[in-house]
C-alpha cells in the first residue's frame, strides 16, 4: 500500500532513560510494549493514543501530593495549586458538555458509576440498565458485578435489528419503578435514544444517567447527540474517544439539579468520603490538558473522521459478506458476528496479523461471555494516527482475509477445559501460518507510515 502521509509526523515514542538506568527488567517490558503499540493497529474501541502533553501531565510531580476533599475544602495543607488545577479541569469539562456541575475525581469509569448509585439509591433499590450481552456495561447491573449484589437490577435488551427496545424499557420501567435508569453501553454501535429514555424516566420518577464512557469524544465533537438536555446525570471515562488519561468524571445537568438541587453535593460526598480517598492529581492535570485539546477545532475534525472511518470499515466488511450487529454503525465501533462461540478464535488470529481487537458478546448471545460469538472493533486510535477511509478499506480487506483463513477452525462444543486446550493449540498453529505472517508484514508497513503523532491540537 502506498504511503499516503504528507508531512513528517513527530511520534510520541518515549525513551525511558531513567528507568533504563535503574530498572532493566521494566525497561525491556516498556520497550516491548512500545514496539507492540507502534507496530500493530489498535482497533479496540475503548483505547486511544494520548498526546505528549497528556503524558507529561500524567508523569508529573503532582503524583506526590495528597488532597482529600475538594477545592477550598481539603483535609491536607499545601493544596493551593492543586485547587487551581482541579478547578481548571472542572471548568473545562463543564464547558465542553454545557452542564452546571462536574466532579473530576473518580479513579475511573466503574468507580464513577458506583458513586452515582451511592448518591441516588439505598441498598436494595431497583435499577434498570442495558443487558451485558446487548452491549451494556458490567456496572449497569450485570449479575456478576457488585451493583447486582447491592441493588435489585433489571436489564433491558436490544431488538432483533440491534437497536434498543424502547417498548421493553417503557414496560420494565412501569412494572419495576426503578430509582435509576442507565443509558450508555460498551458495545452498542448505534445512536443512544436519550430523548425517548428521558421521557420514560420522568414518567416513573427515575433518575436517568447517561454513561457516555465510549462516546464522550463524539459528543464533544458534535457527531453524537448530547445527553445534557435529556438526562439528570452523566458519567464518563476520559481515556476512550475523549483521548485523555485513564480516569472518570461525573456531571449533573440542569435537569438533574432541577429534580434535586442537592444532587451535585450528593455526588461529591459519594466520591469522598463515600467511596474514594485522595484524588489522583496528576490525572486531574492530564484531564485538564485533554479537555483543553478537546475544545479545539481540530478535535471536531477528529470526531467526524472517527465516525467516517467506522462507517467505511463497516461498509467494506459488509460488502465482503461479514455480518455486523445492527448491520452497521452510527458511532466509533462495530461488532462482528463471527458465528457461535468463535469470537476468541477470530480475536487471536487478528492479533497474529497485528490487528488488535477484542472478543465480545452479541445480542442474545448463543455462547458464553468468555467464549462469545462476536468481535468488537473501533476507529478512535487509528484515526488519531491520521488514517482515513482509504486505509479503513484496506484494514477491512485484511480482516476479511483473516476470517477466511480461520474459517475451518471451531471450538469444541463440550466444556471450558476443552475449549481452553483447543485455544492454546490454535494459537500455536496460527502464529506459524505463512499467510498470516505475510499479512502482519503488510500491517506493519501501514503502521510505520502512520506513527502516533505527539501533538494533537
Ligand atoms: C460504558 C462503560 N462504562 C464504564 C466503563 C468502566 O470504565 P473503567 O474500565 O475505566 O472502569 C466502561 C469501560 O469499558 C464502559 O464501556
Amino acid at each position: 500500500m502506498k504511503n499516503t502521509i504528507k508531512k513528517k509526523v513527530r511520534s510520541t515514542r518515549q525513551k525511558f532513560n531513567k528507568i533504563k538506568e535503574q530498572d532493566k527488567a521494566l525497561y525491556e517490558l516498556l520497550q516491548a510494549e512500545q514496539k507492540r503499540q507502534s507496530d500493530s493497529l489498535e482497533l479496540i474501541p475503548s483505547e486511544n493514543i494520548v498526546s505528549k502533553a497528556v503524558l507529561e501531565a500524567m508523569g508529573s510531580i503532582l503524583t506526590n501530593k495528597y488532597s482529600e476533599g475538594y477545592p477550598g475544602a481539603r483535609y491536607y495543607g499545601g493544596n493551593e495549586q492543586i485547587d487551581k488545577i482541579e478547578e481548571l479541569a472542572r471548568g473545562r469539562l463543564k464547558k465542553l458538555f454545557g452542564v452546571p456541575y462536574a466532579n473530576v475525581q473518580p479513579y475511573s469509569g466503574s468507580p464513577a458509576n458506583m458513586a452515582v448509585y451511592i448518591a441516588t439509591c439505598e441498598a436494595g433499590d431497583t435499577v434498570l440498565g442495558q443487558h451485558l450481552f446487548d452491549g451494556g456495561h458490567l456496572t449497569h447491573g450485570w449479575k456478576s458485578s457488585a451493583t447486582a449484589k447491592f441493588f435489585n437490577t433489571v436489564q433491558y435488551h436490544v431488538k432483533k435489528d440491534g437497536y434498543i427496545d424502547l417498548d421493553e424499557v417503557g414496560r420494565l420501567a412501569k412494572e419495576h419503578k426503578p430509582k435509576l435508569i442507565w443509558v450508555g453501553a460498551t458495545a452498542y454501535p448505534r445512536e443512544f435514544p436519550f430523548k425517548e429514555l428521558g421521557k420514560i424516566a420522568n414518567s416513573v420518577g427515575a433518575y436517568l444517567v447517561a454513561d457516555v464512557a465510549h462516546i464522550a469524544g463524539l459528543i464533544v465533537a458534535g457527531v453524537h447527540t448530547s445527553p445534557a438536555k435529556y438526562v439528570d446525570i452523566i458519567t464518563s471515562t476520559t481515556h476512550k474517544t475523549l483521548r485523555g488519561p485513564r480516569g472518570g468524571v461525573i456531571m449533573v445537568t440542569s435537569r438533574g439539579l432541577k429534580k434535586d438541587k442537592e444532587l451535585g453535593n450528593k455526588i461529591d460526598k459519594a466520591i469522598m468520603p463515600g467511596s474514594q480517598g485522595g484524588p489522583h492529581n496528576h490525572t486531574t492535570a492530564a484531564m485538564a490538558v485533554a479537555f483543553g485539546e478537546a475544545s479545539k477545532p481540530a478535535f471536531k475534525r477528529y470526531g467526524k473522521q472517527i465516525v467516517a472511518n467506522a462507517k467505511a470499515l463497516a461498509d467494506e466488511l459488509m460488502r465482503r459478506g461479514v455480518k455486523l450487529v445492527s448491520d452497521g454503525t452510527d458511532n466509533h465501533l462495530i461488532v462482528m458476528d463471527c458465528g457461535k462461540g468463535r469470537g476468541a478464535i477470530v480475536e487471536a488470529a487478528l492479533d497474529v496479523a497485528g490487528l488488535t481487537a477484542n472478543k465480545n458478546t452479541i445480542p442474545s448471545e448463543p455462547a458464553t461471555p468468555f467464549f462469545p460469538s462476536g468481535v468488537r472493533m473501533g476507529t478512535p486510535s487509528v484515526t488519531t494516527r491520521g488514517m482515513k477511509t482509504r486505509e479503513m478499506k484496506q484494514i477491512a480487506k485484511w480482516i476479511s482475509r483473516v476470517l477466511d483463513i480461520v474459517e475451518e477452525y471451531d471450538l469444541p462444543d463440550t466444556n471450558m477445559a476443552d475449549k481452553t486446550t483447543y485455544m492454546k493449540k490454535f494459537k500455536r498453529e496460527i502464529a506459524k501460518n505463512k499467510e498470516m505472517l505475510a499479512l502482519r508484514k503488510e500491517v506493519q508497513k501501514l503502521c510505520r507510515a502512520y506513527p502516533a503523532p505527539d501533538t494533537l491540537v
